[in-house]
């Protein structure tokens, strides 16, 4: 199949091929997601074989007015109606247990819950209210960097889906906050993302805590995607945790071809030194570096390159924490030493 690229004037389109059980992938403000009608088994189906991805990982349910809700969470708990009212629409994912039977086993993988967001992101929103609740994992081949353009997911996708809705480059970069409403007594976040656990906590009177796996490492992830190898380009990463290490990170691969991820002052200091660069943010600025990580991890996965060094920043706070987990990840947690 010959995949198209729609503009925000042919949402209509859009639609119609969703509603026709076709795949649509569609921007938000995190990554780009790959669309098909969550009432549709056999379209959601196919979701999984274009990116590749295991059975067993369960899809987002994207939503346009908290409305939609009502055939698959029939009663709203008082805790998730402030989270909504708060941040939606917007980069916080939350998962519900379900009315049995209301969404088919290739949406939950089985699961007796469901994960659920409104994107922040009004042609996104003008497509669901037309086409009804969609899927929408991130876009990309999995285990490749989640899409974060319209080209990205062509890259990727070509030949594979009808249509492409270009929304431009997002705006946050990286996915959702995924978090779990299941247990009357905490909230528990599966994966980071720009909602941080101080914003969590400003909102509702529980605690709010990181599932084991992203603080203690041994344990099974809640989030069955969390599991996998993700965002890893070809070439290996190497993550400099301090600005002031970049130029004896660099000498230490002085006779590899090296890729530089990093803020343009790192980068005009040592940009003849290195075989190219990818400019993540002007200053230092993680909210800015978070928006460009993975086009700069898929820019400088080039076959030319021996490593790539990436800048680090702390993890303790805001969209730090999302950030570093998903560099962690796609440098298979490899940190240089000095
Ligand atoms: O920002 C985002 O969330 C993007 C955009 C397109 O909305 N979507 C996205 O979807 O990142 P995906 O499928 O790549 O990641 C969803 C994550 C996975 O780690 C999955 O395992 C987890 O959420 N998840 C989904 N349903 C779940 C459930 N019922 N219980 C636990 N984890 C769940
Ligand atoms: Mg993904």
């Amino acid at each position: 199949m010959e995949t198209k690229m729609l503009t925000e004037k042919q949402i209509d389109k859009a639609a119609h091929l969703l509603k026709e059980g076709g795949l649509v992938a569609f921007p938000t403000e995190t990554v780009y997601g790959l669309g098909a009608l969550a009432t549709n088994e056999e379209a959601v189906k196919q979701v999984y074989v274009a990116k590749g991805r295991p059975s067993d990982n369960p899809l987002i349910v994207h939503i346009a007015q908290i409305a939609d809700l009502k055939p698959f969470v029939p009663q709203l708990s008082e805790r998730a109606q402030q989270l909504m009212e708060r941040f939606w629409p917007g980069p916080l994912t939350m998962i519900f247990t379900i009315q049995p039977g209301s969404l088919s086993k290739a949406v939950t993988g089985g699961l007796s819950t469901c994960a659920f967001r409104m994107p922040n992101k009004q042609m996104t929103l003008d497509l669901i209210k037309q086409s009804g609740p969609i899927v929408g994992p991130s876009a990309n081949t999995s285990g490749k960097p989640s899409p974060t353009t319209a080209e990205h997911v062509y890259h990727d996708m070509k030949g594979r889906i009808e249509a492409v809705l270009d929304g431009g480059a997002a705006s946050v970069g990286v996915e959702s906050t995924v978090i779990d409403l299941s247990e009357e007594d905490k909230i528990t976040i599966l994966r980071p993302g720009k909602i941080s656990l101080e914003d969590l906590q400003a909102v509702v009177d529980v605690p709010v805590v990181y599932d084991q796996h992203l603080v203690g490492k041994a344990e099974t992830p809640k989030a069955p995607g969390m599991k996998y190898k993700h965002y890893a380009p070809d070439v290996p990463v190497v993550i400099v945790r301090e600005t002031a290490d970049f130029p004896a990170a660099v000498a230490s691969y002085a006779d590899k071809k090296i890729g530089l991820l990093a803020s343009d002052d790192i980068i005009q200091s040592l940009k003849d030194e290195v075989a190219t660069t990818y400019s993540l943010s002007q200053k230092r600025d993680v909210s800015a570096a978070a928006k460009h990580l993975f086009a700069g991890l898929r820019a400088l996965d080039r076959s030319d390159l021996d490593v790539i060094l990436a800048e680090g920043y702390p993890s303790d706070e805001g969209i730090g924490t999302a950030y570093m987990n998903r560099l962690q990840k796609s440098a298979g947690h490899h940190f240089f030493d000095r």
